[in-house]
């Protein structure tokens, strides 16, 4: 099945999902009075604030595959979001990259300051169990362990932070093909992964569709990541709203210094074309997420 829909399809679509995405979000952190009303507000600037949705868009693609009720994937797709946000609300700051621009605003910290932006970090990333560990998220508790298990080990240290770490290491500027997609894989891919196998876990799929899911992920993460590269070294700021060159300017290894602008390119496009086969399991229904793959690799943002 090779079926894929047009992209405009595709962008009413992410659209309308992001829509209700930023409504669960701008439910689920509400700033309350006093003092404290400062880390709400930052929790609130670092993830209503545009930026493409991605991840909870595979949660409910995933979700719905199995017929999951939207009311729950929007949950999990919240705590997927909050926590890739906290990411992007670290990552900015002067200890780690040290940018000032994210999602074409001042970072979290230059529009509040470096103590605030580490405790909305750390609240989103707090919160976000929180929103899964809740019965609306699914009645059944032994789903919502399965979720909260599967998350973190997907954000944690074996995964998206053990990433980060490496990202900024003494050995990273070092690293091979190999080592670069093993970093890149715990970096960007885990949460990735959680967000197409959160739709299995909500659904009960049966362990193909599950796995053909995961396989989906672990390509579209890497294409992912060629393509964020790609852009680092090709794209603008404008379009971007983060800056780039970094890469470049911090001497990492990267997917394009290794194979070269064609060759990271033909290397996405190959990646692509393997993560919509793995799809083929769901035919028709997987005509989405199979638009989606072509997304991450058209994307100019
Ligand atoms: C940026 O992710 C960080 C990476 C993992 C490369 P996105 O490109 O999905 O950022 P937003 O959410 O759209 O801002
Ligand atoms: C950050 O990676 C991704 C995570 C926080 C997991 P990058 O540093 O490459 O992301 P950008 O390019 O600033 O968005
Ligand atoms: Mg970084
Ligand atoms: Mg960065
Ligand atoms: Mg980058």
């Amino acid at each position: 099945v090779t079926e894929v829909l047009s992209s405009d399809s595709l962008s009413v679509a992410m659209a309308a999902d992001a829509k209700k995405l930023e409504s669960m979000i701008d439910l689920l952190i509400a700033t309350p009075p006093g003092p404290e009303a400062r880390v709400f507000d930052a929790m609130r600037y670092g993830t209503l604030n545009g930026g493409k949705r991605l991840r909870p868009f595979l949660v409910l693609s995933g979700a719905r595959l199995f017929n999951v009720p939207d009311a729950q994937a929007l949950r999990v797709g919240a705590a997927v979001e909050m926590i890739h946000s906290y990411s992007l609300v670290h990552d900015d700051l002067p200890a780690m990259d040290d940018d000032d621009l994210r999602r074409g605003r001042p970072s979290c910290h230059i529009a509040f300051d470096d103590a605030t932006a580490i405790l909305a970090g750390d609240g989103l990333l707090t919160l976000a169990f929180e929103v899964l560990a809740d019965p609306s998220t699914h009645p059944d508790a032994e789903i919502r362990c399965s979720l909260a298990t599967a998350f973190s080990r997907a954000a944690g240290a074996s995964g998206m932070v053990g990433g980060q770490m490496i990202d900024i290491s003494p050995e990273r500027a070092a690293l091979d093909l190999d080592g670069i997609k093993h970093l890149q894989g715990m970096k960007t891919g885990a949460l990735f992964t959680f967000a197409c196998e959160a739709g299995a876990i909500l659904g009960q799929a049966e362990a193909a569709a599950r796995d053909a899911l995961l396989g989906f992920a672990g390509d579209l993460g890497l294409a992912f990541q060629i393509v964020d590269d790609l852009l680092d070294a090709e794209g603008s700021a404008e379009d971007l709203g983060k800056p780039t060159g970094q890469d470049a300017a911090l001497g990492k290894a990267t997917f394009v210094g290794q194979l070269g602008l064609e060759g990271a390119r033909a290397e996405a496009s190959r990646i692509v074309d393997d993560a919509c086969a793995r799809l083929d399991i769901f035919g028709k229904k997987g005509s989405l997420l199979r638009a989606t793959a072509r997304f991450v690799l058209a994307r100019r943002s």
